[in-house]
């Protein structure tokens, strides 16, 4: 491992000097005057006084050699379709949509929401974002109105994208009645809609004034030429809401140089992705890996990118290997959820299509078992590589790195700590540092390296309250992670120390779900947990105390009580938040000081010993939640 460890001593003793060859990767239409600044710790602001574009790195930079390369390949099994789009055509493309935007008022800084499948359109969007220097801010199409309307007012967008509709496992799924309601909502709704007909829709109605048809504007911006807006490199790129502690998600800001070049170094030393070839991502664009490595690292690296409408298992359980043959992929990006639906299909479909092209598989978002790792690296004969990271870091914390150097694989381990990253297992009582084999908190040395957040949108304070400030002792970043290292030097990450849980690798809080659950008129007070489930991962589960217990006597009425909730969770915040059940208690374990012991209700609802008890105000609260999982 020495060529590991000199590389990451290096980027972490000398700093300067290693980002600064990082840097190289990229194009500065201004060079940098200092590479870090970090006078106000733990604020770093990198690359300082230069100044770039990411769409232009993307995109304008790799014209003249590849313009003729295919820059998107985007497949649709919801619709049936496929289209290509060369590096000259996205270029024509995206600044056809920056015309647009730019007609409809948006200026730079200027926040845009983009709530829309996945469609081209959407990604030609992002981009043209980051040429005119405003502020994307993706949100996921599986999130509900009142989920939209808080990202609405938290980041008070000038205009909003949108679609009429989607498709999921050959459903249609409305979008257009969702943004009225978000907007209904809303405190500081956007001047602005600009809707793509995509023909799910046949019956919507535009809002006069408000709503705008996108292909009626694209008709008249055909041949638009929109210059790229030179940025300082810690300006704002994005946006991107995530969920934590507390029910408000936070606003994760990223800057636009420390970005591109941390993504520009990631497809070199720890994805192997070369220019020319391709790339096939299969996250969802509303989350962090798709604005990553759906759109802007792939692009960034001169390399093709896949961008995949559907899901893993139709046509059939051999799709994303057929795209992996046909296309010739030569990366892949996945989710262990999804390899975990795969291992349950007929492993013949793996064996189907021509996988040579494949150098590795990624996998990241969540917890990868060990069982599933291993299934998967033997069924592709390939190394399948775990790495562990964040929204809020961007990109890669812990990783193999093939292009550093090739080092042993462990199954269920991200393997070490990514260049850049000064990590430390640290326990929770005093922030001193774990031994080996030592469960402790998964923590970071500030400064954060290029491409992590650069603070919560609108919240400097938030941001060091959130992250720095867990051991009263040491100003590190906190990751909410438990993790531990091998006598060998590996980590594995345990899950995390807050009330996140990570369904089917969709982070989500308890918090938000538990105040969806309690925006039910019945409902006086709930607890919601994660649960470990054999598929997704994790799964909420609820606890609630209904107001009015009189229907609650039958099983019916439990059964509809329950429904009811569920239902209030799906249109609060989307079906991803929807919990496994719902269980009726009239009072929730609580410490004397009033605190609900949801570590408890978790263990006793996982089969698990709840451990120490004393602190229970009533312990026959405990005896509800046990007859309650029995009664199922
Ligand atoms: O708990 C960790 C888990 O997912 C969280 C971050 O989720 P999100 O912000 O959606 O970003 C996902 C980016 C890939 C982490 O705090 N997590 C992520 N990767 C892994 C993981 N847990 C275990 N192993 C991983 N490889």
């Amino acid at each position: 491992m020495a060529g590991y460890r000199e590389f990451h001593r290096r980027s972490i003793e000398d700093r300067d000097g290693f980002w600064a060859e990082q840097a190289k990767l990229i194009d500065w239409h201004k060079p940098f005057g200092k590479v870090l600044e970090y006078a106000r710790p733990p604020f770093a602001k990198w690359f300082v006084g230069g100044e770039t574009n990411l769409c232009h790195n993307a995109l304008d930079r790799h014209l003249a050699a590849r313009g003729e390369q295919k820059a998107l390949v985007w497949i649709s099994t919801e619709v049936n379709q496929e289209k290509s789009f060369t590096y000259r055509e996205v270029h024509a493309e995206v600044q056809r949509v920056a015309a647009m935007m730019v007609s409809l008022g948006v200026k730079k800084g200027d926040r845009v929401i983009i709530y829309m499948p996945m469609v081209p359109e959407a990604f030609f969007a992002m981009l043209a974002c980051a040429r005119i220097g405003a502020v994307h801010s993706v949100v996921f199409g599986g999130f509900a109105a009142a989920s939209l309307a808080a990202r609405i007012d938290d980041a008070r967008p000038s205009l909003m994208l949108t679609a009429d509709g989607g498709s999921r496992m050959g459903k249609t799924v409305l979008y257009k009645p969702l943004v009225d309601e978000s907007l209904r909502l809303a405190k500081n709704p956007p001047a602005k809609v600009l809707i793509l007909r995509r023909g799910f829709d046949v019956n919507m109605r535009n809002v006069a004034g408000r709503d705008v048809d996108w292909q009626e504007l694209a008709a008249q911006h055909a041949g638009a030429r929109v210059a790229c807006t030179w940025v300082e490199s810690n300006e704002p790129s994005y946006i991107l809401y995530t969920s934590g502690t507390t029910g408000q998600p936070k606003g994760v800001q990223r800057d636009v140089g420390g970005y591109a070049v941390a993504l520009a170094a990631s497809m070199k030393h720890i994805f192997c992705g070369d220019a020319g070839e391709t790339m096939f991502t299969t996250s969802d664009i509303g989350w962090v890996v798709g604005h990553s490595y759906i759109v802007y690292a792939p692009l960034l690296a001169g390399m093709t990118t896949i961008m995949y409408e559907g899901v893993p298992v139709r046509p059939d359980a051999g799709i994303w290997w057929k795209i992996v043959q046909d296309h010739r992929a030569n990366v892949m990006f996945s989710a262990p959820t999804a390899i975990r639906v795969l291992k349950k299909q007929d492993p013949a479909y793996l064996s189907k299509y021509d996988l040579s092209s494949l150098k590795h598989l990624f996998l990241a978002g969540e917890p990868l078992d060990e069982p599933t790792h291993q299934w998967i690296a033997e069924a592709l004969k390939k190394p399948v590589v775990d790495h562990y990271w964040q929204t809020e870091s961007g990109w890669p914390i812990l990783s193999a790195m093939p292009g550093v150097e090739k080092t042993p694989l462990k199954y269920g381990s991200p393997s070490f700590a990514v260049y850049g990253y000064d990590l430390r297992l640290l326990r929770e009582s005093d922030a001193s540092e774990a031994g080996a084999d030592e469960k402790a908190v998964v923590a970071i040395v500030p400064p954060l390296p290029p491409g992590c957040m650069s603070t919560v949108w609108g919240d400097d304070e938030r941001f060091v309250k959130t992250y720095f400030s867990n051991f009263s002792k040491k100003m590190v970043y906190s990751t909410f992670d438990w993790g531990i290292r091998d006598q060998d030097g590996y980590y594995f990450i345990l899950g995390r120390t807050d009330d996140v849980i990570n369904v089917a690798g969709h982070r989500l809080g308890t918090r938000e779900i538990e105040e969806a659950v309690s925006m039910h008129a019945n409902i006086a007070e709930c607890a919601v947990v994660g649960v470990a489930d054999a598929l997704k991962g994790q799964m909420p589960l609820a606890f609630a105390v209904a107001k009015d217990t009189s229907k609650l006597v039958s099983a019916e009425g439990r059964k509809h009580l329950e429904k009811e909730v569920m239902q209030t969770v799906d249109n609060q915040l989307g079906a991803i938040a929807r919990p496994r059940a719902v269980h009726f208690v009239t009072l929730l374990p609580k410490t004397r000081s009033g605190k609900t012991l949801r570590r408890l209700i978790q263990a006793l609802a996982e089969g698990r010993d709840p451990g120490d008890l004393t602190t229970i105000e009533d312990p026959g609260a405990l005896e509800q939640i046990r007859n309650s999982l029995k009664e199922g």
